[in-house]
């Protein structure tokens, strides 16, 4: 099992599910940038203030803030590492393939979860996070098209990336995943 990874996909595509599956299976350290930032906000730091308007917004948190918050992490980190959430976009992927240079630890394989738009809104919409309504998840929606998809290439001009279908039910996502990583 590769054990420095990367998931990527749409907002609902079951990426936080599967990663907690994964890593608990595996021993990696789970780095999620919006559970990151959401203890921020529930901790009421300077830096959650900042972030809980943009992110109650479906918008992206300026990539200094998120960067300084997987830096910290990942720089310390002796074990293997399951990034969910970021990068975001190509200035963060430019960003990390920087620190990750530095340290030392290239990424060995980056996930795609794929998942069609009705599915994901049905699964967000019945969690209810306070930005799982309909109009922030379009707007969650449409910030990945445009800022977050352009990594699929990226990645793929890269050679490490690779898909997998996020429909169905939490087990086989997780066996597909399994498949797809070994
Ligand atoms: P973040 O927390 O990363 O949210 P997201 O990408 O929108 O992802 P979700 O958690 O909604 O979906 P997921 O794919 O993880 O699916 P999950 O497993 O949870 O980011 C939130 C915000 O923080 C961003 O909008 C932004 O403002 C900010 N932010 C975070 N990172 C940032 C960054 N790098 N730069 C800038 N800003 C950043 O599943 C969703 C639901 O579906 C759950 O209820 C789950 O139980 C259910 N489910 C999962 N799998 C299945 C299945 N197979 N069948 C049925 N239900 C399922």
């Amino acid at each position: 099992m590769q054990n420095r990874l990367l998931f990527l996909g749409p907002p609902g595509a079951g990426k936080g599910t599967q990663a907690e599956l994964l890593c608990n299976d595996h021993g990696l350290l789970h780095l999620s940038t919006g559970e990151l930032l959401r203890e921020e906000v529930s901790a009421g730091t300077d830096l959650g203030k900042e972030a809980e308007l943009i992110m109650n917004r479906g918008e992206l948190v300026s990539d200094d803030i998120v960067l300084s918050i997987v830096k910290k992490r990942l720089s310390n980190c002796s074990q293997g590492w399951l990034l969910d959430g970021f990068p975001r976009n190509l200035a963060q992927a430019q960003l990390l393939g920087e620190l990750l240079e530095k340290i030392v630890q290239p990424i060995k394989a980056v996930l795609l979860i794929e998942i069609d738009d009705e599915t994901l809104t049905d699964r967000l919409l019945s969690r209810g996070r306070k930005d799982d309504n309909a109009e922030v998840i379009r707007n969650r929606l449409s910030i990945y098209r445009e800022k977050t998809a352009p990594l699929i290439n990226f990645y793929q001009n890269l050679g490490i990336l690779r898909s997998v279908e996020g429909c169905g039910n939490i087990k086989d996502v997780k066996s597909r995943i399994r498949n797809a990583l070994n």
